[in-house]
């Protein structure tokens, strides 16, 4: 038997209907997209703008203040489960206008400096705006969470129009991230028992990886200050190892 395929199904009387009620349903769901593609590009913008400063350290000093870069969309399930709890309608106007967070970026970094030297860097070029600065690690929530959080907008330069995006940028230390995934995972474990132990317990690791933190970079703050004058061929081989670095 010859099969038949949905539109050939459709065929006669409410084939219109159905036709037209397929065109609205994916004018909504292309709506969605375009949506979408201006956080996706965003997130591309703030990324690359990351991986420069990032190699302009490399080349100049020879260091990498980024240790990883994490980039993620807001899921549409998280983005109407958002929506409905601070009760508004899921319009792509009210979405745009009241989400920050649907391109998020999370910058991974050895030392609380480099968080800092990051942020001024990130924030004070021309295209990007400030929309908001948390700073969590002066600040550090009363469960011990620290990260240096950024809303900015930054513009999509498309073919025919340009669209202002905005975006969440968090940036903590390695061991700031490490204690933050823990506690997420542990957060969202139901019925832990002795639930006010263990968030004292994850209080306490978060005030030790704060001063394990500092402690870090103090020595690195000192390691930098007592570098000698290197010799005319340590000066040398310095310069020849930066031109070694692997630019792409
Ligand atoms: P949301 O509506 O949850 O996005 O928070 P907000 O608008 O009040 O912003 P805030 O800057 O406080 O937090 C934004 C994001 O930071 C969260 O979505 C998490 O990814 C992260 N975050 C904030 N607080 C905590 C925390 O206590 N633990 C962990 N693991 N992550 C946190
Ligand atoms: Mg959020």
């Amino acid at each position: 038997m010859e099969k038949k395929n949905w539109l050939q199904l459709t065929a006669g009387a409410g084939q219109n209907l159905i036709l037209g009620q397929a065109m609205d349903l994916l004018d909504g769901v292309l709506d969605y997209k375009e949506l979408m593609m201006g956080y996706a590009c965003a997130i591309k913008e703030i990324n690359t703008k990351f991986e420069v400063l990032d190699t302009e350290f490399e080349v100049r000093y020879k260091r990498n203040p980024i240790s990883s870069i994490e980039t993620r969309l807001k899921s549409q399930t998280s983005i109407l489960e958002k929506m409905s709890r601070m009760g508004i309608p899921p319009t792509r106007e009210n979405i745009e206008n009241n989400l920050n967070d649907i391109a998020g970026i999370r910058v991974i970094c050895s030392y609380i400096d480099d968080i800092y030297l990051l942020a001024d860097a990130l924030t004070k070029q021309d295209d990007i705006k400030l929309i908001r600065r948390k700073d969590y690690i002066s600040n550090p929530k009363p469960n011990g969470y620290r990260s240096l959080h950024l809303i900015v907008s930054v513009p999509i330069f498309f073919a025919e129009s340009v669209k202002e995006v905005r975006a969440e940028v968090q940036i903590r230390t390695i061991a700031m991230d490490f204690w933050a995934s823990l506690e997420h995972q542990i957060k969202y474990k139901q019925n832990v028992e002795h639930a006010e132990k263990v968030i004292a317990r994850l209080k306490e690791c978060a005030d030790e990886i704060a001063h394990i933190d500092e402690t870090m970079q103090e020595i690195r703050r000192e390691m930098d200050n007592i570098k000698e004058a290197p010799t005319d061929m340590e000066a040398l081989y310095e310069k020849l190892k930066k031109i070694d670095i692997n630019l792409i």
